[in-house]
């Protein structure tokens, strides 16, 4: 029993584990690219303008806001009064849903036909008796041209609608909405989520200046004091995920060469909800071979890629918190792994928290890459405002990162917080509409 764990524990720290030395490491190369990007010269890093900077915390009104962060799309009424926000209504709906016949993100479908369902969405929602101007959440790659006009540069998150990469998805929300008749709704500005996330902290409070969304996908932006559009200080949408200097090991190589587009996004494939199971996947399908795990089981259950939602491993984790068997969660059952061994059991933990925390030791090295850029000797007090259900949901995600933020900030680090700010996408959206009316 203990030489497959003991094994397995050296190889995933050869593959997996980061030591505070390399955490500074990986912040100062992303401090590096950052500063490359804002002067655009190579980088990894696009760093894209928002146009907008922090609220000032009074903005008033009752705002629609559309959240399009993934495969589940919402749609908001949000009263923002007296430095309070509040959701009237809502509704969510999946742009896939097999139940009921349709994938409006498969490549064979048209970006009018997507655009078009999520107006008719947003029509049932709003009602036809008052006029709203509406905030758009978009949380993909964007090149703004303006606070309401953004162009997609790259889908991501395994999303393939065709017709929409290269063009400013604020114009095909507008013809969409005006082909379904919805003409009480206008467009005011388009945000990634991490700006929304951002604003909605800020909104709440001034020290917050940086945001993360640690979810399907992963992202970073902050407020950026002398940036080289405007020499003001303005949001800029980092975005994180495509940083390409963090070491990669041979399951990330691997991920990559499978996954629907191979040498992008390399970080959000290390951090983000949307690949986390499918690491552990290829982990236990390699330790398998090599005859460390599962050693009475024929893994047919892990052979596709995918199979291993990161939910999953979610359940194997709050186990290990428990430190519960794991048949006592019958997941040997639902895995059709029968003789799942005590060994078995923790080499899986072991996987599981691995690359959990690497995932949280990437994300923390990257906060402190932009702390490094604003307030290097950190003379004052930061806020980071955070989303995502990775860091809300995945059992000692959280604790992970804010130890792993420690490690790096020594004695300063009580001068950095981290806040789950929920529904930031939607409520952020709103705060964007709010705000584009003060700046025209
Ligand atoms: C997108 C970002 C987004 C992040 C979090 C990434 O895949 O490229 O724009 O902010 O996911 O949703």
């Amino acid at each position: 029993m203990f030489y497959a764990v003991k094994q397995a524990g050296k190889l995933m720290w050869q593959e997996l584990g980061l030591s505070p030395a390399d955490m500074r490491g990986i912040a100062s190369a992303f401090c590096a690219e950052m500063k490359q990007g804002l002067a655009g010269g190579p980088s990894s890093l696009p760093m894209l303008p928002a146009y907008l900077g922090k609220p000032g915390g009074r903005e008033e009104g009752t705002y629609a806001a559309l959240d399009f962060g993934g495969t589940n799309v919402r749609v908001l009424l949000v009263r923002l009064a007296e430095g309070n926000y509040e959701i009237l209504r809502k509704t969510t709906f999946p742009l896939k849903d097999a139940a009921a016949g349709y994938d409006l993100t498969r490549a064979a479908v048209d970006g009018g036909e997507l655009f078009s369902f999520i107006s008719r969405k947003i029509g049932e929602l709003v009602g036809t008796s008052q006029r709203y101007r509406l905030g758009f959440t978009f949380s993909f790659t964007c090149e703004h041209q303006g606070l309401d006009k953004a162009v997609l540069l790259n889908w991501s998150k395994e999303i393939e609608t065709s017709g929409v990469e290269g063009r400013d998805v604020g114009m095909l929300l507008r013809e969409a909405l005006r082909r379904e008749k919805i003409d009480n709704v206008s467009l005011a500005a388009i945000v990634n989520d991490t700006t929304a996330t951002l604003l909605t902290g800020a909104f709440a409070e001034r020290a917050c200046d940086m945001a993360g969304i640690l979810g399907t996908g992963y992202n970073v932006c902050y407020t950026e004091p002398n940036n080289p559009w405007t020499k003001e200080e303005m949001i800029v949408n980092i975005e994180a995920g495509a940083f390409a200097q963090a070491p990669r090991g041979r399951y990330d190589l691997l991920l990559d060469k499978q996954s629907e587009r191979p040498g992008e996004h390399l970080l959000e494939k290390m951090v983000s909800g949307r690949y986390l199971g499918e690491l552990v996947r290829l982990i236990l399908l390699d330790l398998h071979q090599r005859d460390l795990l599962f050693r009475c089981e024929n893994l047919s259950r892990f052979i596709d890629k995918g199979a291993l939602p990161t939910e999953e491993l979610g359940l194997v984790l709050a186990h290990a918190e428990r430190n519960g068997f794991l048949n006592n969660v019958k997941l040997g059952d639902k895995w059709g792994c029968l003789q799942i061994t005590e060994a078995d059991y923790a080499v899986l933990r072991q996987v599981c928290r691995d690359v959990r925390d690497r995932s949280a030791r990437l994300a923390a090295a990257a906060f402190a890459g932009v702390l490094l850029r604003i307030d290097p000797q950190l003379d004052r007090r930061h806020l980071i405002a955070v989303d995502g259900s990775l860091y809300e949901k995945l059992p000692g995600y959280a604790v992970a990162l804010k130890k792993a933020l420690g490690e790096l900030l020594g004695e300063n680090k009580e001068k950095v917080s981290l806040r789950l700010t929920k529904d930031g996408s939607g409520i952020g959206a709103a705060i964007a509409a709010a705000t584009s009316q003060t700046l025209f």
